[in-house]
C-alpha cells in the first residue's frame, strides 16, 4: 500500500497544502497573503485570520491536483513550529481535526528541518553527511546534516536573519515587503559600487544588524546632499546590499567547509531563492570541487511539500504525534 500524506504548512504568512505519495510530491499548493504588503511586514493577527480563510480551499486544491481522496490518505502532517503562534494554531487545529475525523496518524514537523529535507523532494538527492546553509526570514543557520533526523547547528545569526537583512534594508530603500525578491530583481540591472562593511564575527556565527545600521547612516548622509539619491541609484544600491549579504553568507559557508571537511553543500529556506546566492554558490562549487544542492524555487520559500517529505521519513519510523500536541512558536532543533 502506498503511503499517502496530506501536509499542511501555516507557520508564517503562506497557507500551503501538499500531497506526498511514497516520498514523491504529487501536489504543492500555496496561497500567499497579500494583505501584509501595506503594513511593511507580517501582521500576526491578519496572518492567522487569512490562514483560517485559505486553509480549506488550499487543502481541497492539493487533494484534487494529486487525484487523491480523503479516505485514501495514510497520515496528516503539519508544522508544529517555529513560527507565529496564531498562524501555527490554525494549521495544527486543522490537521488534528482531519486526522481525528479520518482516524489516521498525525505527524508533527519542525519547519527548519523541513526546509533542509526539501532537498529530498527532487533528484539528485544529497548523500549524507552534507552541510546546509539555511537562510529564511526568521533563521540563518549552518547545519551539519548526518541523517534525516541527525542534524547539528554549528553556526547561527546573533541578531537578524538573512531574510530580515533583505527585508529591512529594502524598507530603507522604499521597497514593499517582502523586499528580498525586489532587491534580487533590481540588482540584476545594477553594479555593487557602494561598499558596505562585512561584520567581524568570530567563528561560524552571523550578524546582519550592523549592515542595516551602516546602510541607514549612509543613506541619511547621501539624502542630505541629494534627496533623489535612492531613486537615482536604486539598482546599484540593490546590487551592493545583495552582494554584501551574499558574501557574508558564502564566506561563512567556506569557513564551515574548512572546519568540517564536508564538501557536499546545500542551500535551504526562502533566501535560497536569491539568484546571486544561487549563482555564486554554483560557481564556488565548480571552482572548489564541492557538490552543491540548490532546491527548485517552489521548494525554497515556505511550502507544504517540504513538510510532507519530512513526514514521509517520520512515517517510515512510526514517529507519530498524539492529539495533545501543541504548536510552539520557538521549537528546539532536536524535535
Ligand atoms: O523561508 P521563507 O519563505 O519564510 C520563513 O520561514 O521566514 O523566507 C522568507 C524570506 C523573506 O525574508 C524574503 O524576503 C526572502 O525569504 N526571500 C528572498 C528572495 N525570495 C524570498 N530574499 C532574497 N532574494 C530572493 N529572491
Ligand atoms: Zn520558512
Amino acid at each position: 500500500m502506498a503511503i499517502q500524506i496530506l501536509a499542511i504548512e501555516s507557520s508564517c504568512d503562506d497557507t500551503s497544502a501538499a500531497v506526498i505519495r511514497d516520498g514523491v510530491v504529487l501536489s504543492n499548493c500555496v496561497a500567499s497573503q497579500e494583505a501584509h504588503r501595506q503594513y511593511g511586514g507580517v501582521v500576526p493577527e491578519v496572518a492567522s485570520r487569512a490562514h483560517q480563510i485559505h486553509m480549506v480551499p488550499v487543502v481541497d486544491q492539493a487533494l484534487r491536483q494529486a487525484g487523491v481522496k480523503r479516505k485514501e490518505l495514510s497520515a496528516i502532517a503539519f508544522t508544529r513550529g517555529p513560527g507565529l503562534m496564531g498562524s501555527l494554531i490554525v494549521g495544527v487545529s486543522f490537521a488534528k481535526a482531519m486526522a481525528l475525523a479520518l482516524d489516521i496518524p498525525l505527524i508533527e514537523v519542525h519547519h527548519m528541518r523541513a526546509h533542509i529535507l526539501a532537498h529530498f523532494a527532487e533528484d539528485p538527492k544529497p548523500v549524507f553527511p552534507f552541510l546546509c546553509l539555511t537562510v529564511s526570514g526568521g533563521h540563518t543557520e549552518l547545519v551539519v546534516v548526518r541523517d534525516f533526523f541527525d542534524m547539528t547547528v554549528i553556526g547561527k545569526t546573533i541578531d537578524d536573519a538573512a531574510g530580515e537583512a533583505f527585508d529591512k534594508t529594502g524598507k530603507l530603500l522604499g521597497l514593499d515587503y517582502p523586499a528580498g525578491p525586489h532587491i534580487d530583481r533590481l540588482a540584476k540591472k545594477g553594479n555593487p559600487i557602494f561598499e558596505f562593511p562585512e561584520p567581524k564575527i568570530d567563528d561560524l556565527d552571523f550578524s546582519f544588524s550592523g549592515l542595516k545600521t551602516s546602510i541607514l547612516y549612509f543613506l541619511r548622509k547621501q539624502l542630505k546632499g541629494n534627496p533623489a539619491f535612492i531613486t537615482e541609484n536604486l539598482h546599484d544600491l540593490a546590487a551592493s546590499v545583495q552582494g554584501r549579504i551574499v558574501s557574508i553568507l558564502l564566506n561563512k559557508l567556506q569557513t564551515a567547509v574548512d572546519k568540517t571537511g564536508i564538501t557536499r553543500v546545500a542551500l535551504a529556506g526562502g533566501v535560497s531563492a536569491n539568484s546571486e546566492l544561487r549563482n555564486r554558490l554554483e560557481e564556488m562549487g565548480r571552482e572548489k570541487g564541492w557538490e552543491t544542492f540548490i532546491p527548485r524555487f517552489e521548494f525554497c520559500t515556505d511550502n507544504a511539500a517540504m513538510i510532507g517529505v519530512t513526514a514521509h521519513y517520520k512515517y517510515l519510523r512510526g514517529d507519530f504525534s498524539n492529539q495533545e500536541v501543541a504548536p510552539k512558536a520557538r521549537l528546539n532543533f532536536g524535535v
